[in-house]
């Protein structure tokens, strides 16, 4: 699928990193594994020098093109003066003023590096606020790398068990089995199961999170009325609501989540789009619940207030603000999904799409898809036969099916065009 120079990349990197790349995720199988030499707009070049239209954008943070001059120019304009200094500036406070403007359901925020470390956080002051140890999660949502959530984000659905009573599973060797006593997992949009658990363990649960959407399970759209249930039960028992914003902040609206769904979380955690790649992070919500920080409750970091990061945010917020970019953003990637949809009915193909334009996602061989137990029934030998196709011709989504497709401002009706034609003619060769 790569060229030799990207084979002997990898070779080297392997010597001196475990799987030669710096995040599990990025692995893709011996010789197969992309290494990147630069990205413009919504295009990378891997260290062969094929070019390619990414529609992975990193995971999701390049909301408005790789190496946008903007964002790049305010970063360099402030990294001048300094990069770090543990001491706070007036940037960081215009850019919480911003997200707070931004996002309906956040009265005070705190910076973070990662969404790992948003969630993290959000996490302590969750429990820290309700004295109580519990996080319910559901299967196949993803919220970062530590112990606290990194459970059932991918498995054998055997290996959850059954629906009433679902086995969570660590998601890495490593996490201490006595981690398991605080964690309750769901299937997603499981309704009834969800009361059902509320109405046993409601008490003791100091957190329900959840991604909006499974944005680390092909964008599972949540069915009308789960979001608003997870609201009404949490507020009766009195346990946080956190939505992980990490992939849909900035993305499928202004103020996220929050505003697509008119929902008001308790805590809503931020990275990705928030920096237009930069390493910036948050985490904010309701002033009562955010006020405890500091008072018994801890949180910080030497990086959280990094120049690069909140730079980088600053500016991509201030873009979103006075332009209309999402929106540009959103008429692009529905006309990408509207194509794709009608190349796949014209080939016989069922698909299901879910998400939403600007980070969307098909599942193929089903109709519908409500949870990661669900999608597991797809067919993603095809799902992958057509990516690795799409590669050859320079197209390039995630190798892993689970992972959205992500649009920013920089793809041109141009790049949805060349797209379309590529994909008409994969999905063709493989129905021969
Ligand atoms: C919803 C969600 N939460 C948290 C994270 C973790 O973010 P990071 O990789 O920045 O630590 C991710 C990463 O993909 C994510 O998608």
């Amino acid at each position: 699928m790569f060229g030799s120079k990207t084979r002997a990349l990898q070779q080297r990197a392997q010597n001196v990193v475990p799987l030669g790349v710096n995040s599990n995720f990025r692995f893709w199988g011996d010789g197969i594994t992309p290494y990147v030499e630069k990205g413009k707009g919504s295009y990378l070049w891997d260290v062969d020098g094929k070019k390619y239209i990414d529609y992975r954008m990193a995971f999701g943070p390049i909301i408005l093109g790789h190496a946008f001059d903007e964002v790049d120019q305010k970063v360099m304009e402030e990294i001048q003066n300094g990069v770090l200094f543990a001491m706070t500036g007036e940037l960081e406070v215009q850019v919480a003023e911003m997200i707070i403007e931004m996002s309906p359901a956040v009265d005070m925020v705190r910076f973070a590096c990662s969404g790992t470390e948003s969630t993290m956080h959000a996490i302590r002051v969750a429990r820290a606020y309700t004295g109580r140890d519990i996080i319910l999660k559901f299967e196949g949502n993803y919220h970062g790398m530590h112990d606290h959530a990194l459970w059932s984000t991918y498995a054998p659905s055997e290996a959850y068990g059954n629906r009433r009573s679902p086995i969570p599973v660590p998601g890495s060797s490593g996490i201490p089995k006595s981690m398991r006593e605080f964690i309750i997992t769901l299937p997603f949009n499981d309704f009834e199961g969800f009361e059902r658990v509320m109405r046993s363990y409601g008490e003791q649960i100091a957190a329900v999170i959840t991604e909006p959407c499974q944005g680390n399970c092909a964008a599972i759209n949540p069915q009308e009325g789960f979001l608003e249930l997870i609201r009404k039960k949490t507020e009766e028992y009195g346990c946080v609501f956190i939505l992980d914003e990490v992939k849909t902040g900035f993305r499928i609206a202004n103020g996220g989540a929050q505003e697509y769904y008119r929902i008001n979380p308790d805590l809503v955690t931020y990275a990705k789009a928030l920096g237009n790649g930069y390493p910036a992070a948050a985490f904010g919500g309701k002033r009562e619940i955010m006020s405890i920080i500091g008072h018994g409750v801890a949180q910080g970091g030497t990086y959280t207030n990094n120049k690069p990061g909140i730079a980088g945010a600053y500016a991509t917020l201030s873009l979103l603000k006075s332009k209309p970019i999402l929106k540009t953003i959103e008429q692009r990637g529905q006309r990408l999904m509207d194509g794709l949809r009608d190349i796949f009915e014209e080939n016989d193909i069922p698909a299901a799409f879910s998400g939403y334009p600007s980070m969307f996602s098909f599942s193929l061989g089903v109709d519908a898809v409500t949870c990661q137990r669900e999608w597991q029934r797809s067919d993603r030998e095809l799902y992958l036969k057509l990516v690795e196709k799409a590669i050859e011709k320079g197209i390039m989504p995630d190798h892993d099916a689970r992972e959205p497709w992500f649009l920013c401002y920089s793809h041109s009706d141009a790049d949805i065009d060349e797209t379309l034609n590529v994909y008409a003619e994969i999905v063709k060769e493989v129905k021969q």
